[in-house]
């Protein structure tokens, strides 16, 4: 039996993506460290479906969670062929004002983790000569952040390292696709400080259209998807203008009002 693997299940997109892949009779692995979150979803789930779903309560963070986490689904023998890397996390504040375990958390879970498991399930997808994995960065990736700048570096990583696997892959049958949601109404919403910046100036999507949009795109064969024209619009233009003024123009969004 084949699974699809999410990480970051218990909120947000991930828990969006669960439902729409369980929906599709995906058979599903669902990870996250909120154990209760998880028993729910998988509870809901499978009253209105008939796939085969597994929860996985676990600290994904970092060499030791992502290799923990490949090593109990090595152990229980599921096959994955569906990798979504979801998990992520993000704060908002001056670079100087945070403690250094907030960035290290940040790059554990945002840049470690995913490379980890993109490395360790690739393997596994090569030998079977098939499979798909959908790193989930964010239209963070295509610009430096200031007030977040440790989470746009993480999300323009995750981007960069994507598109060059991809390109790796190119004469595979297996597939790295890039997702990039724009601002999402999630926890994210509630992070301190973003509420009032970000948030308050753009437009926020919803997690289910995120999550709708990445499985109507299941088959694609762009390597990065952006949700939402707005969005996919103003990357765009953001090509043409000059990074210092972007830099001060993403300040401006970013600061407390
Ligand atoms: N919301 C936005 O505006 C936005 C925009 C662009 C991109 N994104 C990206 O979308 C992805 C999903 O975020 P979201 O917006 O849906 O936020 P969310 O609701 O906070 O979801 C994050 C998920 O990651 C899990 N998680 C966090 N730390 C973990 C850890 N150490 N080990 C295992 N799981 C962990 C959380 O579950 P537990 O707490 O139960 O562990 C939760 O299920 C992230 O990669 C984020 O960067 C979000």
């Amino acid at each position: 039996m084949k699974y699809t693997l999410i990480t970051g299940a218990s909120s947000g997109i991930g828990f969006n993506l669960a439902h729409i892949f369980a929906k599709n009779n995906h058979n599903l692995i669902l990870v996250a460290r909120n154990k209760n979150a998880l028993s729910h979803l998988k509870k809901k789930l499978g009253l209105l479906y008939k796939t085969d779903i597994k929860v996985i309560s676990l600290d994904i963070s970092g060499e030791i969670g992502a290799i923990n986490l490949y090593k109990i689904i090595k152990k229980k023998t599921l096959k994955v062929d569906i990798l979504i890397n979801n998990a992520g996390i993000g704060y908002h504040g001056e670079f100087l004002e945070k403690n250094i375990q907030s960035d290290l958390d940040l790059i554990n879970l945002n840049i470690i983790t995913p490379t980890i498991l993109t490395k360790l399930f690739l393997q596994d997808m090569i030998k079977v000569r098939s499979g798909k994995i959908f790193n989930i960065a964010s239209t963070a990736a295509f610009q430096s952040g200031p007030l977040m700048s440790v989470y746009y570096g993480t999300k323009s990583y995750l981007l960069n390292f994507s598109e060059g696997i991809a390109e790796e892959l190119r004469d595979s049958n297996i597939r790295v696709i890039t997702l990039c949601p724009g601002p999402t109404k999630t926890t994210f919403e509630k992070m301190e400080g973003i509420e009032k910046g970000l948030f308050k100036n753009f437009h926020i999507a919803d997690p289910e259209d995120v999550a709708k949009y990445l499985y109507q795109n299941i088959d694609t064969k762009k390597d990065v998807l952006i949700h939402g024209n707005l969005n996919k619009f103003i990357i765009f233009i953001t090509k043409f203008i000059p990074r210092k003024i972007n830099l001060n123009l993403i300040k401006k969004i970013q600061k407390k009002k």
